[in-house]
């Protein structure tokens, strides 16, 4: 396999999607179990929608969106499937977060309570408004063929760099949301009695950070970056794996004409591994 530390990759994705599959099941207990299911009614059970389509889509699907370049297996595709994949995982996540606000407004609306007082309310909706503008500028720098190759480049490291700190933000408000939502929920026993619908939400807020921290290490890992297109063209088997030793040539320049978004560090990557023969 070309990756280096793929057993380590394996393993951190392993553990990002069990962890991200356990927080879903964890919060449809908590809707479930402990709260008063799933409704479109006005009522609590339609507020119950919120935390629910949060978890799942804002949180766990953005973080597979996230991460999805980085499979190795995926690096025979071409980068445009992987653009669409890449903007269609974020999309489907941008509308899973729209619905989860409609049904705490319209909650909220319902039972006469004030919108937007809370700072877990005004940093939520920062995120999914930058969130948006996010995939707007994505879809026209980088689906949009007309966009000039210098321009792609050079945006490059602030897409990447809005995308880690709104997925950082958004997982920040999920645990303001959790915290707020049981203070007000839990009256007898009350939170600092520790209810088990108390410690069993706050297992939940731990899995969410434990989650988006494995996203985060996985995505700032060098030497996981999916190569740039020309090295992946150079190489005989189209990175399949064998071919790894291949890589660092064609390397010397700049900004990749094939691939102007690719950033420059699979090249050091792939440069470092040549010279010191680690390839395996
Ligand atoms: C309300 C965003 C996750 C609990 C709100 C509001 C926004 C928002 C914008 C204001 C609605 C209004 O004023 O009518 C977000 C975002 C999340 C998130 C972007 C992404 C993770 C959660 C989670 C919970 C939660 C996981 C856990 C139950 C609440 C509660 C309210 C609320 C209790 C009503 C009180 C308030 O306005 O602060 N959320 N939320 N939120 N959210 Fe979230
Ligand atoms: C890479 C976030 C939407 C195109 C990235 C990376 C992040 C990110 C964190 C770094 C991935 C890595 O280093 O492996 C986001 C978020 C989005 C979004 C949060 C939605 C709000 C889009 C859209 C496009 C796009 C709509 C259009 C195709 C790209 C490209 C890369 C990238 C081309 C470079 C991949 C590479 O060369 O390895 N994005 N992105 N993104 N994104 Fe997005």
């Amino acid at each position: 396999m070309a990756m280096e530390n793929f057993k380590q990759f394996l393993f951190a994705l392993s553990a990002a999607v069990s962890v991200g599959f356990v927080s879903t099941i964890f919060v449809l207990r908590w809707v479930f179990y402990f709260k008063e299911g799933l409704a479109w009614d006005g009522e609590f059970a339609e507020f119950n929608w919120h935390p629910v389509l949060m978890v799942t889509g804002f949180i766990f699907m953005q973080g597979i969106a996230i991460v999805v370049y980085r499979l190795p297996w995926t690096w025979k595709c071409s980068k445009l499937m992987m653009k669409f994949i890449h903007a269609g995982l974020n999309i489907l996540a941008f509308i899973f977060a729209v619905i989860s606000l409609v049904a705490v407004f319209d909650f909220h609306n319902a039972q006469n309570i004030p919108n937007m007082y809370s700072l877990h309310s005004w940093v939520g909706l920062a995120a999914v408004i930058l969130y948006s503008l996010q995939l707007v500028l994505g879809v026209c720098i980088y689906l949009i063929s007309i966009t000039p190759i210098y321009l792609r480049a050079a945006f490059m490291p602030l897409h990447v760099y809005s995308g880690l700190l709104i997925f950082a933000s958004v997982i920040t408000t999920a645990l303001m949301g959790i915290t707020e939502k049981l203070i007000f929920g839990l009256k007898y026993p009350k939170y600092k009695d520790s209810p088990p619908e108390a410690n069993f939400v706050n297992v939940l807020g731990v899995l969410i950070v434990v989650f988006g921290a494995i996203i985060l290490w996985i995505v700032t890992r060098p030497s996981w970056k999916r190569p740039s297109e020309q090295v992946l063209r150079s190489l005989p088997t189209y990175g399949d794996g064998s071919a790894g030793t291949k890589m660092g040539t064609a390397l010397s320049q700049q900004t990749d004409p094939i691939d102007p978004e690719g950033n420059g560090d699979a090249r050091r990557r792939s440069g470092k591994l040549e010279d010191s023969g680690q390839v395996n």
